[in-house]
Parts: structure tokens; sequence; C-alpha cells
């Protein structure tokens, strides 16, 4: 009697349902972002598949999902013969050497018609060839050196998002995937965060990151790292027909259960991939992974067959690589700026650098702990990143570059504009000025702050303005900005009559606001355009928050003690209770609020997405209103979210909608909602 045999039917056929059900919860969960069971129901699942294997052994098949947990270490990684070289791309670094690849297709082709061109991003991990015989994974290996790499298949075999059974059917009966295996950043945080908790060195990147645990002889530890992997081409194809398009090829591979790019997109011609390049530079830092360029591939795979391969990268494709995040520069000198909250932070002045596609000469250090943590000195040579909007920052000193007269940077005891001690406070990490509005930089950044757009948005408050109103000491307090003649503003530098004016009108307008709007300009320490607006539906009225405590406090929807604390201490304070009365008599004043505990709120408990271009209001007014209805407004789409308002030019965000079912409306419709609800 085989194994097999000894298998009673009513095990196998158990252990079998519990795979498929394991399958589909396990792409619905990685693959789709939108898991359908808790985490303790797919345990259970598990461990139940697993007893049975335990018992009956012959079920324990390499396609079964409790492989997915690891395997038993290995010695070394078996070296791995590619059926067909893995290529590499030959580079672009700006718009004309794209339209130049373009060209070089359009004549080799003897085309005179536009090409279509695939465009997906380029992911920054590790290449990887995936081998599927009769739909189940056969090998999985690294790149290597395009001929031959490792054998990782104990490790692939535990990323979720690689199906270890092909889905679907129709498949070839060989087929490799290739793709691109890499750690979100999300995940890459938390490991970091995991590693550091345990005193053990952090990874520099999410690639390093990825590579160090996909590079585990025990597969147990990889099966611990949060790895993705995303489908981006085939290799060997036996025994079944493909698409005939790049797209169409990469839909049946999402058909067959792998994960692929969310932005992939099929342009009409060349011009189309350069403005595919600005929409994914401008969407590069909302991305949970990074990217360090864009893919352009010839749609077409007779026409990629045409045109062939030159060395070792393929002549139908081209990766127009985004310009360095990272690049090397001294550290001139270190200057300690004061915050809205005294906070003092370290600021890096550097010999200018270009990174990031603009040139930098200042970075943050954030706080003394950092300094420390790099090791850095004045005139050391430094690691500069910038990456998209982001503010510089130091990542690491180049230690043998360390020039003989390097300075060790002492910390102020005092703070640089008032001279008041600095204090901090055991357990954080922030050393802040003790003298508060006494402070003129503490001044000067609680005026800047309430000035700013989603405050009392006071058009034409620059900085510069700001900071010579202190100085020259005709503002102390937001209040007085209400008191200013045009003589006054006329009179400052890189100003006149026609522009004082303008401000002045400017500010008269900012009077009539709104009470989150207000709530949030008074700058109360970690209270946020959410929180303000939270506060505002809750109380309803200022008076209302004066009379608050701590306690009742806490009742607001994401009010915690910190910022419970926070609040009441503020409304407790008689200085500010006086600015507050002084901007009501300088005509500060907003329309009165029903008070309404957020459960009541029309769109309570709701997340709402907005993409694509609103043409009646701006997204900000759109994200005010719909806070207003008590609904939470987010960047990106989860199974989570409970509508998504999808205007002309809405791309990936509107597709996500739509595959998981979420409702989705236009301009009008939530311009008829929110009348609904006035
Ligand atoms: S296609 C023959 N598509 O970039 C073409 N590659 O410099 C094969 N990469 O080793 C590659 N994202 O690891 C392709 N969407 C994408 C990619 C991508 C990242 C990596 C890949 C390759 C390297 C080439």
């Amino acid at each position: 009697m085989s194994s097999a045999d000894s298998v009673p039917a009513e095990a196998a056929a158990e252990a079998s349902r519990l795979r498929d059900q394991l399958n589909h919860h396990n792409h619905l969960y990685y693959v789709l972002d939108d898991p359908q069971i808790p985490d303790g129901e797919y345990d259970r699942l598990l461990r139940r598949l697993q007893d049975l294997e335990g018992q009956y052994p012959p079920l324990k098949t390499p396609d079964s999902p409790s492989q997915r947990v690891g395997a038993p270490p290995l010695d070394v990684f078996q070296q791995a013969r590619h059926l067909m070289p893995m290529l590499s791309l030959d580079n672009a670094f700006s718009d004309d050497e794209v339209l130049d690849f373009n060209r070089r297709v359009t004549e080799r082709l003897n085309r005179d018609g536009a090409i279509e061109y695939a465009c997906e991003p380029k992911l920054d991990g590790i290449a990887a060839s995936l081998i599927y015989r009769d739909g189940v994974l056969e090998r999985g290996a690294t790149r290597g050196d395009g001929t031959s790499g490792e054998d990782i298949t104990q490790n692939v075999r535990t990323i979720g998002s690689i199906p270890l059974r092909l889905m679907g059917s129709d498949h070839p009966q060989l087929l490799e995937v290739r793709g691109e295996i890499y750690l979100p950043r999300s995940g890459f945080e938390a490991m970091n965060k995991a590693a550091r908790d345990a005193g053990e060195k952090p990874f520099v990147n999410p690639r390093n990151a990825a590579a160090g645990s996909l590079r585990q002889l025990d597969s147990t530890i990889t099966a611990s790292r949060p790895l993705e992997m995303c489908a981006y081409s085939v290799g060997v194809v036996e025994g079944g027909e493909l698409a005939e398009t790049h797209t169409g090829v990469l839909a049946q591979l999402a058909q067959w259960g792998f994960l692929v790019n969310e932005h992939l997109q099929a342009v009409g011609d060349i011009d189309g991939c350069l403005s595919y390049y600005e929409k994914l530079s401008q969407l590069r830092d909302g991305l949970d992974y990074d990217i360090d360029g864009i893919v352009y591939k010839v749609n077409d795979l007779s026409l990629q067959n045409r045109l062939g391969f030159v060395a070792r990268a393929p002549r139908w494709a081209i990766a127009r690589k985004f310009p360095a995040q990272e690049e090397m520069t001294q550290l001139m000198d270190v200057e300690f700026q004061v915050g809205r909250t005294g906070s003092i932070t370290p600021v890096a002045r550097l010999q200018p650098v270009f990174v990031g596609g603009v040139t930098v000469t200042n970075a943050t250090l954030h706080n003394r702990d950092e300094i420390k943590r790099l090791g850095l000195k004045v005139l050391d040579t430094v690691v500069v990143r910038r990456a998209g909007d982001v503010i510089p920052q130091v990542v690491s000193v180049v230690a043998d570059r360390r020039p003989d007269d390097a300075q060790d940077i002492a910390f102020p005891d005092k703070c640089p504009a008032c001279d008041s001690p600095v204090e901090q406070i055991e357990g954080e990490v922030v050393a802040r000025c003790s003298g508060g509005l006494v402070c003129p930089a503490q001044r000067k950044e609680a005026i800047k702050h309430f000035a700013s757009r989603k405050a009392l948005d006071v058009d034409g408050l620059g900085d510069k303005i700001v900071e010579q109103l202190v100085d020259r000491d005709l503002v102390q307090t937001p209040a007085d900005l209400f008191a200013l003649t045009v003589e006054q503003i006329a009179d400052l530098e890189r100003m006149a009559e026609k522009s004082a004016s303008n401000l002045v009108a400017a500010l008269e307008k900012s009077r009539d606001t709104t009470l989150p709007r207000f709530l949030y300009a008074l700058g109360i320490r970690e209270v946020g355009e959410a929180t303000a607006q939270s506060l505002a539906n809750h109380f309803g009225s200022l008076d209302a928050l004066f009379q608050t405590d701590e306690e009742a406090l806490q009742e607001v929807d994401d009010v915690g003690p910190v910022v419970a604390h926070f609040v009441a201490d503020f409304f407790a304070s008689p200085s500010n209770r006086q600015v507050i009365e002084q901007l009501q008599q300088a005509g500060v004043n907003w329309p009165a609020i029903t008070p309404r505990s957020e459960s009541e709120l029309p769109l309570a408990g709701q997340t709402w997405v907005l993409t694509g271009t609103l043409e009646s209001m701006s997204r900000s007014e759109a994200k005010e209103k719909l806070q207003q209805l008590g609904a939470k407004v987010a960047g990106s789409v989860s199974a989570k979210s409970s509508c998504v308002v999808a205007g002309p030019g809405a791309g990936s965000k509107l597709t996500k909608a739509q595959q998981l079912g979420i409702e989705v409306m236009d301009e009008q419709q939530l311009i008829d909602m929110l009348k609904g609800h006035q």
C-alpha cells in the first residue's frame, strides 16, 4: 500500500478544502489587500491543516499553504541556471533620452505611426524568477549574473503574494514568472523598529533589508519578514498561449494570483510615457514601496520580438531613472532653530549639493539623539537624502573622510533666540526653550501657523513679513495682526503701498472663519486639523470648550489623555484666554455649530478618498466639508474605504475602488450629497 493510500479519503478532502480556503484568503490578504476573515481565523485554518499534515505526512505537498512558514535551514544555496537569460535594462536620465529611445524603436520597426508602450514603476528590490510546472511552484531563483543565480525556493514559498499553485485555469504547462521582490516601506519601518527595540542594528534601506531577508539559509527568518513580489514579465513559456501584449500578459498573471503593480498603464505614444513620468514623480512619495524610476516597454509582444536584444538589454524597453536621492557633501555648520512650541531642532548647514532634483543647502538633524546616533562632527562628509517633498535628511557620516579639524557639536543649554534655559523632559527626545511667548522665535512660529493655509489662511503674510513684524515689535500675538495699518506694513522691507493694502484686506477677509480653523490656528500642542474638527463638532462653541475638563475632552474621537491635557492646559492659561478675547474683539468670527457627538454626524465612522481633479471646489475644501460631516479623509483606497470621489484624471485609486467594489461618486454627486446634509 503506498503512503498516499494510507490517508483516509475524508482527511484528504478536508485538507484539500482547507488548502483552497487558505489560498483564497491568502490572495485576498496579500494581493488584493482586502482581507475578509480575521487573522485568528486564518491561523485556525492553517493550524488545522498543519495538524492533518502532521497526522498524514503524504498530505504535505510543496504547494501546501503550510509551506509558507519556512523549512529546515539549508547549508548553502544551490546554483540555479536560468532557462532563459535574465537581462537588465538600459537607462535614460532625461526626456531627450526617452525620445531617442522611441526614435530608435520607430526606425528599427520602420513604422510611421505611434508606438504603444506599457509604463510601470521600476521597483527597487531584488529580481527573481519563479518556475511553475503544471501550475505548481517548482523553483524560485535570484537573478545572479543573469545566466545563473541562487536557488531560493524555500524562501520564496514564504512570500504571501507568490502563489504556490496558480489560480484559475488555462495556464501554460511550464511558465516562468519574473518580478521584483521588495519590502514595502511600512514593513521596513516595522522591521527596523523591532530591530532597534531588540538592540540590533537597523537596516539602511528597504532594498538592503529585502536582499538580507531573501538570502537567509533559514527560511523561517524569511517567513517573518513582510516581503512582497510584484510580477513584471514572463520568461520561458511552454505548453500554452499567452496574450499578445505585455499588459495582456500581466492581466493574465493577475488572474493566476500574482500581484501586479497598481500603476501599470498602457499609453498610446511616447508623449504618454513622458506624462506618466510626471504623474509618477508626484505619486512617488506617497507609495508604500521604493521606486527608482519608470520602465517603458513596447506593449505589442510581436514588435518586442522583432526588436530583440542588444548585449544584455532588450531593445524594446528602457528604464527612465529618477534623479538620485542620496549624495555626499560636507557639513559646514550646525544651527539650532526654535519651533512654535519651543522645540529646538538642530539644522545642518551643508555645502550645496544637487540631490533629489534640487540643490540642497540645509538638512534637519531632528534632535540631540540623532546627532549622537550619527556620531556627527562639523566638517564631516555626510550622505544627504532628499526624497520628494520630504525635508532633506542626513543619513550617515562617511567615517573615513573625517578631517583632523572636525569639531564636536555642542547642544545649547540656552535658547539661541531668547536665552531662556533649554529644558528636556525625561523620556522625551525633544529639548524645548522654556521662554514661551516671551521668546521671539516661538512668537514668530505661532503667528506663521496662525496665518497658514489650513488655519486663518491670510493670503500674502509670508514668513519674511512675520519675522519683520515681530522683530520690530509691531506684533506680539496673533491678535495684533488685526490692528496693523497699511502704513506700518508698507514700511517693511520689500513691501509697498499696494501689497500692504492687499495684506490688510486679506487680514480683514480672514476674520470670517470657521471654528475648526480657529481652533487649529491657536496652535495648541498636538491639535492638528482633524482633532480641531472633532473638537468643534463635539463642543460646538468656544465657550463650551472653555468650560470643559480633561475627562470630558477624552470623550472626543481621537483625543487621548495627552491631547486632552494639552487642550485643557491651553484654555486654562489666562494669557491664552486674553489673546482669544482680543481676537474676537478684533472681529474674528465663525458660524455657530450645533454640537453633536461624532457618532451622530451623518458620515460618522466613514473613510472617504478624494482622487482626480475637482472643478467647483478645491480638494482641501471638499476634505473640510466631508470632515465637518464626520468622515475621515484618507489618501489611499483600501477595503475599509466607504466611498471614493473621482474627478477627471483619477487613476489607480479609482481602479482599486472598482476592484474592491467600493462606492464611487463624481463631483456632482458629492455636491448633491453635501447639499442634502446642509
Ligand atoms: S523588466 C528585460 N520591469 O530593474 C527586462 N524590470 O535594470 C527585464 N526592475 O533586473 C526587466 N522593476 O530587477 C522590469 N517593472 C519592471 C521592473 C524591473 C524593477 C528591475 C529588475 C531588473 C532591473 C533592470
